[in-house]
Parts: C-alpha cells; sequence; structure tokens
C-alpha cells in the first residue's frame, strides 16, 4: 500500500503513537557504525534522541565509545564526544542488548559491489537482520538505510518473519540516505529531503517521530525539510536513481572534456556556459579525473544488475557507458603523463621508467578519508604500473591509501612529495593543493610539469611561475 502523502504539513495521527520501549520519544539504534551509521548515531543524539550505535567491528565500536571517530568527517568528534558525556549516546557489539534498548533500528551496513559480479553484496545486510530479529522480544520497527537493490525491503520482511517470533507483529520500512561525506555532519542534521517507503500507519508515525528533531530544528531556522512518504520499492529507486543522475552528469561533462581536448576546446569554459541554465546546473558540472567513493561506482553497478534481473536491462544500458567514460579519465592521466614527460606509448601503454611522480591527493574527494574506489589512487597505481617512481600525499588519506595500496611510495607532506618530482598530479581537489604557491613547489621540483585532474588550480598562475600545466578537457 503506498501512503498518498508527500508534503511538509505534519502527519496525522502522529501523537498517538507510544513507542514500544514506553519512552517518550522513540530510541534509535544505529546497526553499522561506518561512514554512514555513525554520522547517524552522533547527530541524532545531537538532536535529543536516546542512541544506540551497534557494529561487529569491536576496534571501530571501543573508538567510537572512547570518544574517537574512526574516519575522518568534519565535526563530528566535537558532537560525539559531547553526547557521550550527555549519556545519550552509547556504543555496543551486543545484538540481544541492541534488541531490548531500541524501538527503531537503522541498518546501515555495507553493500559493495559483490566480488563475482556487478551486483550488490547484501551479505552484510542479512546478517545484521538475522543477528538483530532473533532477539526481539517486543514490537519494532526495522528501517533500512543502506543502499540495496530494489525488492531488499521484501526480502528484509520475509527474513524477519523467520527469524522473530510473528506475534511481535516487527515491521519494515525503508529510508535511503543522501548525505556527501565531507558535508555529513551538516546533511543528517538539515537534510534537503526525507524519503520513507512504509506499508501502515504505525511505521509511518514511528519514522516521522524518530525524525521529529530534524523537523523541529528546521522549524526554529524557518526551513521546511520535505518529506516524501512512499511505497517500498520508490523508496529503494529513489536513491539509485539519484546516484545514477549524479554519475550520468558528471560523466557527460567528462564526455565532453574528451571532445574539448581532440577539438581544442575548454570544457571549463564549457560547463560554466552551459551550467548557466537553471535547467542544467553548474553543480556537479566539474570535468576531472572522474567520480569514485564507495559509492557511485557501485550503485550504477548493481543498479544495472537488478534492472537486468528484473528484466529491463536494456533501460539502464547507458550507465554502462556513465562507467566506461568515467575508467576512460584515469587512463587520461596516464596518456598525459606520458606526454608531458616525453615517453612513448607502446601497445602495452607507456613506459615511464625513471621518472619519478608526485600524486597529490589519495581519497576520492577532498574533507574525506574514503579511498573506496578512488580515481587518484587508481592513477597513481596506473602511473607505478607504468614504471615511475610514484610517491602520494594526502592530508587525511593516509593510513587508508597505505591499507589499500601498500606497494606504493607515501610521503608525509605535500613538500616531501613534490621535492624531486618530474611530473606533479594534483588529483583530489583539497584545499592544501589548490592554494599551494606553485613559485615554493617549482624550487622543490625536478621538473615543472602539472596535471591537473581536478581542473582546480589557477592555470596562469602555475604557468606564469614556470610551470608546464595540463588541465582536463583543456588546451
Ligand atoms: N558513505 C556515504 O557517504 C553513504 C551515503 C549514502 C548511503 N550510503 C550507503 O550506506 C551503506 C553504508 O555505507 P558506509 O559508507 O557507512 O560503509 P562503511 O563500510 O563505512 O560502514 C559499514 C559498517 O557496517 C559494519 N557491519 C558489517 N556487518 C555488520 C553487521 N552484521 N552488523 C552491524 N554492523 C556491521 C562494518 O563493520 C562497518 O563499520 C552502504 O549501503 C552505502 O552505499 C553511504
Amino acid at each position: 500500500m503506498t501512503i498518498p502523502y508527500s508534503s511538509t504539513q505534519p502527519v496525522p495521527a502522529i501523537g498517538a503513537v507510544t513507542p514500544p520501549s514506553g519512552a517518550a520519544r522513540p530510541r534509535l539504534a544505529f546497526l553499522g557504525t561506518g561512514y554512514l551509521g555513525a554520522t547517524y548515531a552522533i547527530c541524532f543524539a545531537e538532536l535529543g534522541y536516546e542512541v544506540l550505535g551497534f557494529d561487529v567491528d569491536e576496534a571501530k565500536i571501543a573508538k567510537l565509545a572512547g570518544g574517537a571517530v574512526p574516519f575522518h568527517e568534519p565535526g563530528l568528534d566535537e558532537l560525539l564526544r559531547r553526547n557521550l558525556a550527555a549519556g545519550r549516546l552509547r556504543f555496543t557489539t551486543d545484538y540481544k542488548e541492541t534488541a531490548h534498548f531500541a524501538d527503531v533500528h537503522f541498518i546501515c551496513v555495507g553493500t559493495p559491489q559483490r566480488a563475482d559480479g556487478m551486483g550488490a553484496d547484501l551479505s552484510y545486510v542479512e546478517a545484521a537482520v538475522t543477528g538483530l530479529a532473533q532477539h526481539l522480544t517486543r514490537k519494532a520497527l526495522i528501517v533500512g538505510k543502506s543502499t540495496v537493490p530494489v525488492g531488499t525491503a521484501e526480502w528484509i520482511e520475509q527474513l524477519v518473519g523467520k527469524h522473530a517470533p510473528a506475534d511481535l507483529g516487527i515491521e519494515v520500512a525503508w529510508s535511503p540516505e543522501f548525505l556527501q561525506e565531507g558535508f555529513a555532519v551538516e546533511d543528517v542534521l538539515r537534510p534537503n529531503r526525507i524519503v520513507i517507503g512504509v506499508k501502515s500507519d504505525w511505521a509511518n508515525a514511528m519514522l516521522y517521530a524518530s525524525h521529529k528533531g530534524v523537523f523541529d530544528l528546521a522549524a526554529t531556522e524557518d526551513r521546511e525539510v520535505p518529506l516524501v512518504v512512499t511505497d517500498f520499492a520508490t523508496a529503494e529507486l529513489v536513491k539509485v536513481a539519484a546516484n545514477a543522475f549524479l554519475a550520468t552528469k558528471i560523466s557527460f561533462i567528462n564526455a565532453m572534456a574528451e571532445v574539448c581536448e581532440v577539438a581544442g576546446g575548454d570544457v571549463t569554459m564549457l560547463a560554466r556556459s552551459i551550467g548557466y541554465d537553471p535547467r542544467i546546473g553548474n553543480r556537479f558540472l566539474q570535468a576531472g579525473v572522474g567520480f569514485g567513493g564507495g559509492c557511485l561506482p557501485k550503485d550504477i553497478r548493481a543498479f544495472q544488475a537488478r534492472a537486468q534481473e528484473l528484466g529491463a536491462g536494456e533501460a539502464l544500458r547507458f550507465l554502462h557507458e556513465v562507467d566506461l567514460i568515467n575508467l576512460r579519465r584515469r587512463t587520461r592521466v596516464l596518456t598525459l603523463a606520458a606526454e608531458l614527460l616525453g615517453r612513448r606509448s607502446g601497445p602495452a601503454g607507456p613506459d615511464l621508467s625513471g621518472t619519478r611522480v608526485a600524486v597529490l591527493g589519495a581519497t576520492f574527494k577532498p574533507n574525506s578519508d574514503d579511498v573506496r574506489d578512488a580515481p587518484s589512487l587508481a592513477v597513481a597505481a596506473l602511473l607505478a604500473k607504468a614504471g615511475a617512481d610514484v610517491r602520494v600525499y594526502d592530508p587525511e588519506g593516509m593510513e587508508n591509501a597505505r591499507a589499500a595500496q601498500p606497494d606504493l611510495a607515501y610521503e608525509p607532506s605535500m613538500n616531501d612529495a613534490v621535492r624531486g618530482a618530474d611530473l606533479v598530479c594534483v588529483l583530489t581537489e583539497w584545499a592544501d593543493f589548490r592554494n599551494a604557491d606553485p613559485i615554493a613547489l617549482g624550487e622543490l621540483a625536478a621538473g615543472r610539469r602539472v596535471i591537473d585532474g581536478r581542473n582546480c588550480l589557477d592555470s596562469a598562475l602555475w604557468t606564469h611561475a614556470g610551470w608546464e600545466y595540463r588541465g582536463m578537457g583543456r588546451p
């Protein structure tokens, strides 16, 4: 059943709902305390809810319980410490404690790409739901927040039916998540919309009560947060559709960059010019080394795989092209590097042996330490494979980068990476790199050659300082 409700007005009959625990506001659990779940747990405690964060990773839970966020997210550490001190926020590795504590259980575990194909690996979702369900002793709502293939919520209902006593009346709902790493605190406290997929008024009311803190904060700031209440399938699809659109927008402008490269155009001017049209808009329209991270690449692949299973594979065939355009940008940096270093490409690609290359940036975007499917690290690996002596530096991502690409060489600072380099590649647009002084760096480098993989440098400034500059999709 779809509840035909889509507005910012109060949900009917909300006041009548008493959480099963008997508490005044629903008690919330977040299962999976990674980038998504930990941020949610901490921010919802900040909104005044009693919150429990659950994870199977004992080291992660110990860190969080000790007041340290296990990843880099601006503003989150302070909120964690404040809410631990206030007693509203706790962490556990115990399913039983979680089942006993919460009225609403948000599933925030990872859904990575399967090792054997393009689809999503749902084993963590399955483990979390079954682990929880068998310990539930009263009515509760299980809400999926992870990004999943359409149909997952129905499957979770079946899992719950198998593992929890039927007379408890456990219900399932879906609420996809749109936070962006680097802006996650703001995105959770002040989301641009909340989407929920529900089958009953009770689930609708419990979810509304679970988000009332967000609506109340908005009201005090004279803002509105649109709430879309829909069915399971639509709620699940909203997230992958949004990511498919964003990935397509980035690959569109990167396709234009490819054309500019052969036609002698400048994609940055092109993007700016088309972006003034409000129907197009200039956000997510920066040509560069492409998208990466723990979401867009695996989400567009899982979306294609699921559409194929459902018999709608043709409809999403373009996403394959979106993926290919994105991956071609990585090899474009290799080609540019060979050109700048005067190396010819053979059938196995260019031979860069005997050259030294500084790679600035390892994370998939600035203000995060996330290196999952990061274009910067992928390019660093390509350069190293071509024989270059690659030196990587990133302000926050060094530890994760070392774990993901242990064979690369890492330097403790930007200056150390650039010292003695024949070529500098700026592949993540950290402010430190954007604002770097090209004159000072030029004195450290062995050769003044720079590839601006994010079109984030002032090309005139660098050229004036004697650098041979190459951007993406620029003459
Ligand atoms: N990171 C983002 O910006 C973002 C944004 C929107 C949606 N998402 C989606 O949210 C989900 C989580 O992403 P993430 O980036 O937080 O991943 P993550 O890898 O940082 O975190 C996942 C966490 O789940 C834990 N986990 C694994 N099995 C578990 C179990 N059985 N019970 C409890 N915890 C378990 C892991 O230990 C880990 O801490 C994914 O589906 C992702 O696509 C992420």
